[in-house]
């Protein structure tokens, strides 16, 4: 199979179309079969529930070619038991793990043109969503709704690759503590986007929420969780109950302890001891470990000590398993690793 002609190493995180995208819908109480189809666009009613009242979900997952030429997936059953599970919360129906697994399987085959190689840097970023499709005025859920999902190839989610990222703490609350923080609803996102641009317009890459009841804890950024490392080398990791678990930050809890025999430790962490920390990361699926260089609280700068100029040694350390176990160089935990056939 021959490759597209893209230039896979100077790839940014964005929008590829590419030749294939999974399609099922869901009418009287039941999926269809679902298809692959060439077919980039969605026609809905003026009218639909995911139109007038945000009433959508999505997932975020790679395919990447390992290093003996196959092409795999990282845990495509956690995404799908996450998506059950924001399905849930925003009276969705759910979309079965088989049925997803196999729509996995068939975007990538369709697509594997646009798998990009291994060692360019790049993997084919997976993005299944489903929202309320037929028309919704009264504030209900649909009953009628569709599951797609699409591929596009990406590289690095933040641009300068692995430069150390300056944050802020933002004055925005980006979750509710008995609201949606902990699925991944589209309209988490969309209230983050002002804090964002704001952000973006004051010269920060990113923003560090606090939990909204106390704004004394940190909670996760826009589209990433937190890993610190203390002074002497134990992975702390915030816990909460409303940010989103991470698929990515829990495999690199076990990393850690398993492969690299660090310590962790799932709890609060409370803005005042950032300064304790010497290492910041922010970890998923699109950021992989972005190291963190500086957090900034309202103008006292907190200067992680592994700097601005590299990534923390155990950042490294942490990075170079979990990417070498997604490459299959290193050999993975039992069920991480879904081949594509
Ligand atoms: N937190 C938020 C808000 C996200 O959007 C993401 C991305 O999916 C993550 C954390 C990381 O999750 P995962 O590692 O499962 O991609
Ligand atoms: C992912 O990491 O897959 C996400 O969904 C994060 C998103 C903000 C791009």
């Amino acid at each position: 199979m021959e490759k597209k002609n893209i230039d896979w190493s100077n790839l940014g995180f964005g929008y590829i179309q590419t030749d294939y995208r999974y399609v099922s819908n869901f009418k009287d109480g039941a999926w269809d079969e679902g298809c692959v189809t060439t077919d980039a666009n969605v026609v809905i009613s003026e009218c639909a529930g995911v139109l007038q009242y945000a009433q959508t979900i999505f997932e975020g997952l790679k395919a990447y070619t390992t290093e003996d030429g196959r092409i795999v997936t990282f845990r495509p059953d956690l995404n799908a038991q996450r998506m059950i599970d924001s399905a849930k919360r925003l009276e969705m129906p759910a979309f079965p793990e088989d049925r997803f697994i196999d729509a996995v399987d068939k975007v990538v085959r369709s697509n594997a043109a646009f798998v990009p190689p291994y060692g360019s840097g790049a993997t084919l970023y997976l993005r299944p969503y489903m929202f309320g499709s037929n028309p919704v005025i009264g504030v209900k859920p649909a009953t009628e709704y569709q599951f797609r999902m699409f591929a596009t190839p990406v590289g690095p989610y933040f641009k300068g690759g692995v430069k150390p990222l300056t944050i802020r703490v933002s004055d925005f609350d980006r979750a509710a503590p008995n609201g949606t923080g902990h699925i991944k609803a589209g309209l988490n996102y969309a209230m983050s986007l002002h804090a964002i641009v704001d952000a973006h317009n004051q010269g920060f890459d990113e923003n560090m929420y606090l939990d909204a009841k106390t704004r004394t804890k940190v909670e996760e950024t826009g589209g990433a969780n937190f890993l610190f490392v203390t002074k002497d080398g134990k992975v702390v990791t915030p816990k909460s109950s409303s940010i989103l678990p991470s698929i990515t930050r829990r495999s690199l809890l076990y990393v850690a302890e398993k492969y690299l025999g660090l310590e962790v430790e799932e709890r609060e962490v409370y803005l005042e001891e950032l300064s304790d920390f010497a290492e910041c990361g922010l970890c998923g699926t699109a950021a992989v470990i972005s190291p963190v260089g500086k957090i900034v609280d309202h103008g006292k700068e907190i200067c992680l000590p592994a700097g601005m100029t590299q990534m923390g040694p155990v950042t490294q350390k942490l990075y170079d398993t979990l990417t070498g176990i997604q490459m299959g160089r290193i050999e993975a935990p039992e069920g991480w690793i879904h081949e594509i056939k």
